[in-house]
């Protein structure tokens, strides 16, 4: 195209002249005056003709570079990402880009859905999860996915969402697996995304479970065992229906007067005391659940002989050790351990409850270290069965041991390893 544009444009300049330079001469015959009057004519419809023919240069040089880069881009295509062949051009009115191939959508389309749709096949077991995880993810969300500085927590959080301030983490919060999933394939490791494999993405998945207490250190996920996961949250949203059920209610015309036929003052809020005055008694308020509890802990020791007995096996104490994984996030024990988010846990059995110089303890613990009450295996059995329950308004954000036997192996590992 662009070469026969070439040949034309100098061609077509040449014809309009000769044709004007014949019609000047044939049919304006009237003298010299005439004669000049044309030879200016045919200088300026010269100079015309050279700029016309630079024009048509200039616009050529272009179409070839346009072609040039057009070559360039179909090559591109036809040798990347595995693509065979362009796509026909369209039809579209501007008649730019083609369709997308196959290919091309399915490297976008990478999202998996709740029900499992668009997982990739693969699988990937807790204890690869946990080296991937500790070499990709560790640095900015600890090695357990506790978190670190203010980067996301993964783990924990459990009976957090009604606080004030609630730990909302993949087990705590997310009603969707998938979410876990997509999201890390999506956009993790954060500043390298779409780096990870799908074995590597279901090991780690399979990490953070474990990670958050809801699968064994066996576990294997898999798009086959995917479904079989139950997310702790997955009751915990609803769909908002406030359209229907509540905009009809509120929009409703509001009564302004004479609303009630007769008003009857049922009782005073200083009478049924739900008004504290001062701090102290907002506080004091805070912990009037908890005696009972503490003297029923306080009063079951006799149990603590049996188990020392049982701490002296060694399987045990070792088994006890993969149950404290559940707690090292928040817990060091042995020599040298120093408070992290919760207390060490050195000599805990006999010592005072909420006994820790220095540690930020909760008011149920504060109130506990008042009266003295120490530490038995009872005590602690009950506390660390549902810390919620056992310590009403403790900070310990953990929901509990899941198998009451794994409690025998962990206290065994805590006189152990805590042993001053
Ligand atoms: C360089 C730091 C960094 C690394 C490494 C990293 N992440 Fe993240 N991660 C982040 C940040 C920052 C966010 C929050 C991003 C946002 O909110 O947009 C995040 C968010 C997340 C979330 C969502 C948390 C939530 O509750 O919203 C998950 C899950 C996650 N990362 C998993 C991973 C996994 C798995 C890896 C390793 C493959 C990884 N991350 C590596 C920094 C990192
Ligand atoms: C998410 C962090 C976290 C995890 C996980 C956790 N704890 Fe705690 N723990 C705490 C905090 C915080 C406290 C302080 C409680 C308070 O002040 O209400 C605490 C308190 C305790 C206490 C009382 C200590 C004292 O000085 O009276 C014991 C015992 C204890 N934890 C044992 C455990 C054990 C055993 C595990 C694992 C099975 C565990 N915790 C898991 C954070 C945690």
């Amino acid at each position: 195209m662009s070469k026969s544009l070439n040949l034309f444009a100098p061609a077509l300049g040449g014809t309009a002249l000769i044709v004007g330079v014949a019609y000047g001469i044939s049919t304006k015959n009237y003298g010299a005056q005439t004669i000049e009057n044309l030879e200016a004519q045919l200088a300026s419809s010269q100079a015309g003709a050279e700029t016309a023919s630079a024009k048509v240069q200039a616009a050529d040089a272009e179409i070839t570079e346009l072609m040039a880069e057009r070559d360039a881009l179909e090559a591109a295509v036809a040798s990347g990402g595995g693509l065979t062949q362009p796509a026909p051009a369209s039809d579209a009115p501007f008649n730019l880009g083609r369709e997308a191939l196959p290919e091309e959508v399915a490297a976008w389309d990478v999202d998996v859905l709740p029900d499992g749709r668009g997982l990739p096949v693969g699988s990937g077991d807790v204890w690869t999860g946990e080296e991937v995880f500790v070499e990709q993810c560790a640095s900015c969300h600890g090695d357990f996915a506790e978190g670190s500085g203010n980067w996301p927590v993964l783990a924990g959080g459990f009976g957090t969402l009604a606080d004030e301030d609630p730990v909302k983490t993949v087990g705590s919060y997310w009603p969707y697996l998938s979410t876990a999933f997509d999201y890390i394939n999506r956009s993790m490791p954060f500043g390298a995304a779409g780096t990870l494999s799908a074995d590597d993405t279901y090991a780690i998945v399979a990490y953070i479970l474990y990670s958050n207490d809801m699968v064994d250190d066996d576990f294997v996920l898999s798009n086959e065992t995917f479904l079989d996961v139950e997310m702790p949250n997955a009751g915990g949203f609803v769909l908002d229906d406030r359209a229907e059920l509540e905009y009809a209610h509120w929009s409703a015309e509001p009564c302004m007067s004479d609303c009630k036929e007769t008003v009857e003052i049922t009782m005073r809020a200083s009478v049924v005391d739900v008004t504290p005055e001062t701090e102290e008694e907002a506080s004091a308020e805070h912990s009037m659940a908890e005696p009972e509890t503490e003297t029923e802990m306080a009063a079951e020791a006799p149990q603590e002989a049996e188990v020392v007995e049982a701490a002296a096996d060694p399987a045990l104490i070792e088994a006890g050790q993969g149950v404290f994984r559940q707690c090292q996030s928040c817990h060091e024990i042995g020599a040298g351990a120093s408070d992290r988010t919760g207390p060490q846990l050195n000599g805990i059995i006999g010592r005072t409850i909420g006994g820790v110089d220095g540690f930020r303890y909760s008011n149920v613990f504060k109130d506990a270290a008042e009266t003295g009450d120490v530490w038995t295996a009872e005590a602690l059995d009950a506390y660390l069965a549902d810390p919620r329950a056992a310590m009403p308004g403790t900070k310990m954000s953990f929901r509990g041991l899941r198998n009451p036997e794994d409690y025998a192996a962990l206290l065994a590992y805590l006189q152990s390893a805590g042993a001053e």
